[in-house]
């Protein structure tokens, strides 16, 4: 990915390899797009076993692999790429890490509508996992607008209002990147917001701006942490065939 800082995966694959007694490691590469296709070069030749990718690349790395799941063809995202009979798949489990982020909250999402706030590298993954739980109705809303009518050539059944403006919804979603800075926050009439539940992408700060303003209004929150695990849990899971402890 680029950038790479904020990154906790090593942290988390590394305690679960030396737990499991895998002779591995996990570590991250600060990458320009030029470097992509060395990169997925170096798995074919066995150097590196597997890749997680993270923005802005997700989409960038398809053109490089042979296959992908049915999850990264919809989303045409890749956050996972593993080796299957020498080809090289690409994979998306950042769709699992967002639904079992909701089922964690106990959040039925049948017959419901949701809001979404940006239209960055995890939105499509987002969409997807809202879909398949049953969302009847998702509705995006982006500063540069264009990316979010861009979003309905994969996704016609999307929604797309103007920034800033408020709906009600019953989950509201933020996956803009306002809140990693403390003290930034989203211009948006919080009164006109009717959602039972907050979700920020961000979980570092643990709380956003966003999450404390619904916190206030007696609103449910959920940061992004589960998100990050339980992807990392499926990527485990995909890579090793083992199913690590959360
Ligand atoms: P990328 O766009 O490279 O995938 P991202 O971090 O996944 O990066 O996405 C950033 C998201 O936060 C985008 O939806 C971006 O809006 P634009 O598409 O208009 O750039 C949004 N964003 C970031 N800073 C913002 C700000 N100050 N006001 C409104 N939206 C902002």
């Amino acid at each position: 990915g680029n950038p790479i800082d904020h990154s906790l995966s090593p942290l988390l694959h590394n305690f679960w390899l030396k737990k499991h007694g895998i002779n591995a490691i996990y570590e991250k590469q600060l990458l320009e797009k030029n470097d992509i296709e060395k990169i997925i070069n170096d798995m074919r030749e066995h150097k590196i076993q597997g890749i997680n990718v993270t923005v802005p690349f997700k989409k960038a790395v398809i053109p490089f692999l042979d296959q992908l799941s049915d999850t990264a063809q919809k989303t045409q995202s890749v956050n996972t790429i593993f080796k299957k009979q020498n080809k090289l798949v690409g994979d998306n489990t950042d769709v699992h890490g967002f639904s079992e982020a909701i089922k964690l909250m106990n959040f039925n999402l049948t017959k419901k509508k949701a809001l979404i706030l940006g239209a960055g590298g995890v939105v499509p993954s987002i969409i997807l996992a809202l879909k398949n739980m049953g969302t009847s109705e998702i509705t995006l809303s982006n500063r540069t607008k264009k990316k979010a009518d861009d979003l309905k050539k994969n996704f016609y059944f999307l929604k797309v209002i103007n920034w800033g403006e408020a709906i009600k919804s019953d989950l509201i979603i933020n996956a803009t990147s306002i809140g990693i800075k403390q003290n930034e926050q989203i211009k948006l009439d919080y009164s006109k917001l009717d959602s039972q539940l907050f979700y920020d992408v961000i979980y570092n700060p643990p709380q956003t701006k966003f999450l404390e303003n619904a916190k206030k209004t007696g609103k449910k929150t959920e940061n992004g942490k589960s998100m990050f695990v339980y992807q990392a849990m499926k990527a485990f899971e995909i890579w090793h065939g083992i199913t690590p402890e959360v």
